[in-house]
């Protein structure tokens, strides 16, 4: 494994060194966008769907900077991509502009006003996970349509009614779904009948999907219509909220109309860090993702990741060391700042995470229980979907979407068309009980009125010399994180260029459960026994994450990386 990874740098190395000379030649005479390598230096696009990075791309085209690209492939992604795109869920934006200004949007749902730290406990105190999970009483009021809007004020070029329109286009003229989509959307039939007896555009008159049907979503379109005509009061007012409250009143929810019109985003200081030279900018809470990924990557800066190699024994163990404190951490420390007083300055001092790994021992794993304490659990859905885009001048969006589970609730809103999140799930639904899934959560994330709940996103911009290098985030709930890291060091340690570095193979520990997950021939054989021997409990699991990033060149190209483990696409120009 090594050496394959090795050799395939060294190959890269050369040929970017080749194209790097022939790029610049072309940028000098002003006529390439794309060189020999598939590297483009006008812009470029990378999301979960292709159509969703065609969308993006023409914006791109007609002369939209990288924000008018992220809308209008946010609204592309809620038509093409129902199973994490959205408007009826939220999400979280990290910005860079071409001269260097940084900023950070957290448009993610929040509790209704009526929501109560109980609210998903049965008589004895049990969690109902049922209601959490599905179902109207599931969905946290929804933040993505305010986001774009505040988004586009700020940064945007073109008008709004240029970027909704593509989105718009593909709900009423409908697109081909992807094999994977019929698929899904064949699995979740008898769900969607549950949650929409009277039928919804997701369930086929023919009762199964094929790849390349044409799905037509006409209510979505007229929604987005609604929202292109009347920017947020086109769905926090007006028909499409009073079709949100009538559906809460069908199915037992209990968002109201002033909740919806309360709902706003809010700008954030991006987190910032410092690893090997490189400035990561990335999300703060409500987040967890940029806190976290700062924290891991201050852990392992000490030590000699590139010497050791990609994914070799040292490496994983000093890494699940590392994730094993900072998940820890999570758990116990994370939550909305807007609610709870996050101790971020602590967890992001240099000293206490060298500290904090103090206590790890190279002959034997540390057993997580005696890392610290935690008794609280909490769960996390892994789809999620993340695009990264760069425009032409320099400017860089990351950003991370989410329903939470895939196609969120499973309610689309009668007359309306689009699917509402179930986001409520995110928080810990009972402090100090067992989840499904095994991530832990604490009092900081208990649920409130008005509170928005943990994320694991990570949408993140990497810096060097003061200028943009990567864009990168994905999906994977509680492996975003852990997602995120490795890509960055996979890059920055171990020399891959962005496609190797975002097709390469992950592992994921998270504290508790204790154990480290491994895709499928992530660690070789001697590697895996070495790490056993020591007490590690190695497991082999599905795809972890699913990233979207680009890198840009030394020579100034734009390297893509869409992550083969879906549908993914980069395109650039
Ligand atoms: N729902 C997944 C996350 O926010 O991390």
């Amino acid at each position: 494994m090594l050496k394959i990874i090795k050799h395939h740098t060294s190959v890269f190395c050369l040929a970017y060194f080749l194209v790097g000379a022939t790029f610049i030649s072309g940028c000098v005479s002003g006529q390439l966008g794309k060189n020999n390598s598939g590297e483009y230096r006008n812009g470029m696009v990378v999301s979960a769907h292709p159509e969703a990075s065609e969308v993006g791309v023409a914006i791109l085209k007609k002369g939209g900077n990288a924000v008018d690209a992220a809308v209008a492939v946010q609204f592309a992604l809620a038509v093409v991509y129902p199973n994490a795109g959205n408007i009826g869920g939220g999400g979280f934006m990290v910005f860079r502009s071409a001269e260097g200004e940084i900023n950070a949007l957290d448009f993610r749902e929040k509790a209704a006003s009526s929501a109560g730290r109980d609210m998903y406990l049965d008589s004895a105190g049990k969690p109902i996970i049922a209601k959490s999970l599905f179902g109207h009483l599931a969905a946290g009021v929804p933040g993505s349509v305010d986001g774009m809007v505040e988004a586009h004020k700020k940064y945007g070029k073109l008008s709004w009614a240029a970027v909704v329109q593509p989105a718009v286009d593909l709900a009423q003229n409908g697109f081909k779904i992807t094999k994977r989509q019929a698929s899904e959307l064949n699995s979740l039939h008898r769900d969607f009948m549950k949650f929409n007896p009277d039928g919804t555009a997701f369930i086929s008159l023919e009762s199964t999907w094929k790849e390349n049907d044409l799905l037509v979503q006409s209510e979505l379109a007229n929604t987005l219509k609604l929202v292109q005509e009347k920017g947020r009061a086109g769905f926090y007012e007006g028909v499409v909220a009073d079709a949100i409250v009538a559906e809460m009143q069908k199915g037992k929810g209990i968002i109201t109309k002033a909740d919806l019109q309360n709902y706003h985003s809010v700008w954030r200081k991006p987190i910032t860090g410092d690893y090997r030279g490189y400035k990561i900018i990335t999300m703060p809470p409500t987040s967890s993702g940029g806190i976290a990924l700062v924290q891991l990557l201050q852990s392992v800066e000490p030590y000699p990741l590139k010497r050791w190699g990609h994914n070799s024994d040292s490496t994983v163990q000093v890494i699940v060391e590392a994730e094993r404190r900072v998940y820890a951490d999570r758990a116990t420390h994370l939550g909305d700042p807007d609610f709870y007083n996050v101790p971020k300055n602590e967890l992001l001092d240099r000293n206490y995470n060298t500290q904090r790994m103090s206590t790890f021992r190279w002959d034997s794993a540390t057993p997580s229980s005696t890392v610290l304490a935690g008794n609280v659990k909490g769960k996390e859905h892994e789809e999620t979907t993340h695009f990264s885009i760069v425009d032409r001048y320099g400017n860089a969006v990351s950003i991370t979407t989410t329903l939470n589970g895939s196609y969120g609730s499973l309610v689309v809103v009668k007359g309306a068309g689009f699917l509402l999140n179930n986001e409520m799930d995110d928080f810990s639904v009972k402090p100090g009980a067992p989840n499904m899934y095994g991530l832990v959560g604490g009092e900081a994330n208990a649920i409130a009125p008005n509170k928005r709940m943990l994320s694991s996103m990570t949408p993140s911009i990497v810096e060097k010399d003061g200028k943009l290098f990567m864009v990168v985030g994905t999906p994977g709930g509680s492996t975003i994180i852990t997602s995120v890291f490795q890509t960055i060091i996979n890059v920055i340690d171990f020399g891959m260029p962005m496609q190797a570095a975002v097709s390469a193979k992950k592992f994921h520990h998270q504290w508790l459960p204790d154990e480290v997950y491994t895709e499928k021939d992530a660690l070789d054989s001697i590697t895996t026994e070495k790490l056993k021997a020591k007490g590690y409990r190695i497991l082999p699991r599905g795809a972890i994450g699913r990233v979207d990033a680009i890198l840009k060149t030394k020579w100034g190209a734009y390297q893509g990386g869409a992550d083969p483990r879906g549908d993914d696409k980069a395109i650039g120009y």
